[in-house]
């Protein structure tokens, strides 16, 4: 694809898949709202509109841009906000969503890359790892909101002819990530880690996650945009890895001596997830590279470089 026009891409996930396509020689423009994105996390040639999905001035980007593809990142990302503010979450999610979707249909965009969660979706899984067909039952209303747009995307195709694919992520984690939100527990635990304080532990820690390299993330991103086919995808590694588990991880590799902190549950949060890759690996050509003990090395250099302040503690 030529012309890619990417929301969201000064954010986590986002700017390393702008990273990609602008290796690829694709021209990008990105459209954020930086309300958690970075202005320096857009790469200097690439074109940054700052505006929010739900806007109706979005058109004239489109217009102005005529992309070809759309990789659509930009949400209200995390769980614990949604369940907070189920209203705020639906209108960047959904109501963003729809009028993203409509520019698409006005303009004649061909392709899009929808970014749902794997992690928020299924619910408390019946079997693990969860495939595509596992029942779809989210716990919160971040889960909702992105299963939503799903669901509108299927029907938006059926009316438009516009080609999608959707990529479920389990739990995306590298370098760029914010630690100091309320989701990404890789970010928030090295970042605190690395300044020797005590990270946050929602529940016992037994509780599981599937963690995937935010590199393996970008080429399913890459995949999507050349060989998606109105499915969607997990993009997981199969493997559940449980929170303390991925504590002691972090504090063997930041050299960190003391213990945890042990908190009340989060409302919103599954006990166990992870993610069967197979759909993706047998139709997209996607498997993940990256094993966990290196992705995290290499996150936790990234922060070490970065040296970031103190954060707040928490996890998704
Ligand atoms: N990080 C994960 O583990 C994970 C897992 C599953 C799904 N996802 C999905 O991947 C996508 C990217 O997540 P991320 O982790 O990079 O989050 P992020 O918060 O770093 O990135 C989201 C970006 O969207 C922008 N944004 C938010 N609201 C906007 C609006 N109304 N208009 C325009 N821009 C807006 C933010 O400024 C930010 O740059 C999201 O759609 C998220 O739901 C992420």
């Amino acid at each position: 694809m030529a012309r890619v026009l990417v929301t969201g891409g000064a954010g986590f996930i986002g700017s390393h898949v702008v990273d990609a396509l602008v290796a690829g020689g694709a021209e990008v423009v990105v459209v954020d709202n930086l309300s958690t994105g970075r202005r320096e996390n857009v790469p200097g040639a690439t074109g940054l509109v700052q505006r929010g999905i739900e806007e109706p001035s979005l058109l004239e980007v489109f217009r102005r841009q005529r992309p070809e593809a759309v990789v659509h990142l930009a949400a209200q990302s995390s769980v614990a906000a949604s369940m907070r503010d189920p209203a705020l979450d639906a209108r960047t999610n959904i109501l963003g969503a729809i009028n993203l979707l409509r520019c698409c249909q006005e303009t004649g965009v061909k392709r899009v890359v929808y970014t749902s969660t794997g992690g928020a979706l299924y619910g408390e899984p019946t079997y693990l790892p969860c495939d595509e067909r596992h029942p779809i039952e989210p716990l919160s209303y971040y889960g909702l909101s992105k299963h939503t747009v799903e669901r509108y995307l299927k029907l938006f195709a059926q009316d438009t002819g516009l080609r999608y694919t959707i990529l479920r992520f389990a739990n995306v984690y590298g370098p760029r990530q914010d630690p100091y939100g309320e989701a990404g527990v890789v970010a928030i635990f090295a970042s605190l880690l690395l300044q020797g304080k005590a990270p946050t532990i929602f529940g016992d820690g037994e509780q599981t996650r599937d963690f995937v390299y935010v590199e393996d993330v970008v080429q399913a991103c890459l995949s999507a945009l050349e060989r998606g086919a109105s499915q969607a995808y997990n993009i997981g590694t199969g493997t559940q890895t449980s929170v303390n588990s991925l504590f002691r991880s972090l504090a063997s590799l930041t050299g960190y001596r003391g213990q945890p902190i042990y908190g009340p549950p989060r409302s919103g949060d599954v006990r166990h997830i992870a993610l069967t890759p197979q759909k993706a690996a047998t139709e997209l050509g996607w498997r993940p590279q990256t094993a966990l003990a290196a992705g995290l090395e290499r996150t936790v250099a990234h922060f070490r470089q970065a040296r970031a302040p103190t954060g707040r503690g928490g996890q998704r």
